[in-house]
């Protein structure tokens, strides 16, 4: 593989931590040295907003959209944000009226894909959101990832993870496309009964795909979302941004993504 690697948060489960994990992650591989991209791809616009970007309000033109749509280079979709050197291509609402249009479209499963394909060789590390349901946009994640990672926040979480491996494999089977499951780690962790069963049962079933870090329940995740800024930048010090460094570490050793000197823990 060469250029980036591209790595898309995935779990139909809503508020499983998908958006805030593609922002720390993108904040702690660009504080490593990495040229970061992270894709907003959610009609919400959370992503965006996370990095102090609101589409409709800022009058930003050239949205993950236009890259749907083919409407724009998608380099004229990027912006900066300011947040620790991450570049962004943000969304906006008007991405549930693509995603309804899609099914109409040709390529309508590849078009992420197809669409980020020139930027492969600008950037190390590519980082993509996905909505919580297993339409359009998400599935557009899947075939545009290298890898997918999950985030599991409990019980109801790790349902998703067949699925997504069942969506992944027809990926493989019918687009010839190698898309792998990076693995799942657990977050929202707190010390209950029932994050141990989760844990228990996640090992049980993907042996070798249960993170070690684990991202803990924390107050400063929720701070950092409504201040606008990426959770490894409003909180360096705090135990939560130590559990995503971890992550971090943990998540570039087995995709293959390559940290230089600089900034690593
Ligand atoms: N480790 C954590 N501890 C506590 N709260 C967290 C943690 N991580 C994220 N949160 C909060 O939980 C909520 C859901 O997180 P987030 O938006 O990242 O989930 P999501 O999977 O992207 O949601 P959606 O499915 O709606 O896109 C947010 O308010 C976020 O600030
Ligand atoms: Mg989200």
């Amino acid at each position: 593989m060469s250029g980036a690697v591209i790595i898309g948060l995935c779990n139909q489960k809503g508020g499983a931590s998908k958006t805030t994990t593609v922002a720390s992650l993108a904040a702690v591989f660009s504080e490593r040295g990495l040229k970061v991209l992270a894709v907003d791809n959610d009609p919400q616009g959370h992503l965006s907003l996370q990095f102090g970007v609101d589409a409709l309000r800022d009058k930003i033109a050239n949205t993950v959209s236009q890259v749907y749509l083919k409407e724009a280079e998608v380099r004229d979709t990027i912006i900066e944000t300011g947040q620790g050197g991450v570049k962004l291509i943000p969304a906006s609402i008007a991405l549930a009226t693509v995603e309804m249009n899609l099914p109409g479209m040709p390529a309508n499963d590849l078009r992420l894909r197809l669409g980020l394909q020139p930027l492969r060789e600008e950037y190390d590390v590519i980082l993509l959101d996905s909505p919580p349901n297993l339409g359009k946009l998400a599935s557009n994640v899947l075939a545009a990832s290298d890898y997918f990672l999950v985030p599991v926040d409990g019980p109801w979480a790790l349902q998703s993870v067949s699925t997504l491996n069942k969506v992944a494999k027809d990926n493989a089977t019918f687009y010839n496309l190698d898309n792998k499951f990076l693995g799942l780690f657990l977050t929202m962790y707190d010390r209950t009964k029932i994050m141990q069963a989760v844990r228990e049962e996640a090992e049980e079933r993907w042996p070798d795909r249960v993170f070690k870090s684990t991202i803990r329940r924390s107050t400063t995740a929720r701070e950092a979302a409504a201040l606008s800024v990426p959770l490894p930048l409003y909180a360096a010090d705090s135990a939560v941004a130590e559990d995503y460094q971890q992550l971090a570490t943990e998540v570039a050793a087995r995709s293959g993504i390559k940290i230089g000197g600089k900034g690593g823990r």
